[in-house]
């Protein structure tokens, strides 16, 4: 079966730049398996410290509806740039807010896909980070979370 994100895939080197790194790789495996799962879903997905956009716009352009919450006005205005040059601005909300507050700035149980990649190594506590994720999440939805530890800063 051809999901939408194969079709993005297709074009990915027209659109979207550089080839992937081994670290963008195995996340996308990962997402792969939870979009096909879904079908050709239109899914609600939160980006917590989603940067300038590297797994939103992707994302967007595959036809899910993305908000990206990230610490940093630089990083989010570089994701608006992105998200306008691949028409996607209307699927995409960027939101400049402190991971730590994140309970306070996402509705609870409205999120499909929770995405937290290499944040909950710089906030505050990330025990209070996790259970707001958890709970931004609707019923059945999936998170998809990297923290580097020591053995992958060594193996870096
Ligand atoms: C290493 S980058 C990861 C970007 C993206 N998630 C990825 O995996 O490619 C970390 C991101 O987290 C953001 N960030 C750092 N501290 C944060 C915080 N306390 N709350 C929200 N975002 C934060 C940074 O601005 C940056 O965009």
């Amino acid at each position: 079966m051809t999901t939408r994100l194969d079709r993005v895939e297709q074009t990915r080197g027209r659109f979207v730049g550089p080839p992937l790194t081994p670290r963008t790789a195995a996340i996308w495996s990962v997402l792969r398996a939870e979009l096909d799962r879904r079908g050709d879903t239109e899914l609600t997905v939160l980006d917590v410290g989603g940067g300038t956009g590297g797994f939103a716009v992707p994302l967007a352009r595959a036809g899910h509806r993305v908000t990206v919450v990230d610490a940093s006005p630089d990083a989010l205005a570089a994701l608006t740039r992105r998200a306008a040059e691949a028409g996607v601005a209307d699927r995409i909300v960027a939101v400049q807010g402190d991971g730590d507050a994140l309970a306070g700035l996402v509705e609870p149980a409205s999120v499909d896909l929770v995405l937290c990649h290499a944040v909950l190594e710089v906030v505050d506590d990330p025990t209070p980070v996790v259970a707001a994720l958890a709970s931004a999440l609707r019923p059945g939805g999936a998170a998809s979370v990297l923290v580097a530890g020591r053995a992958a800063a060594v193996l870096g």
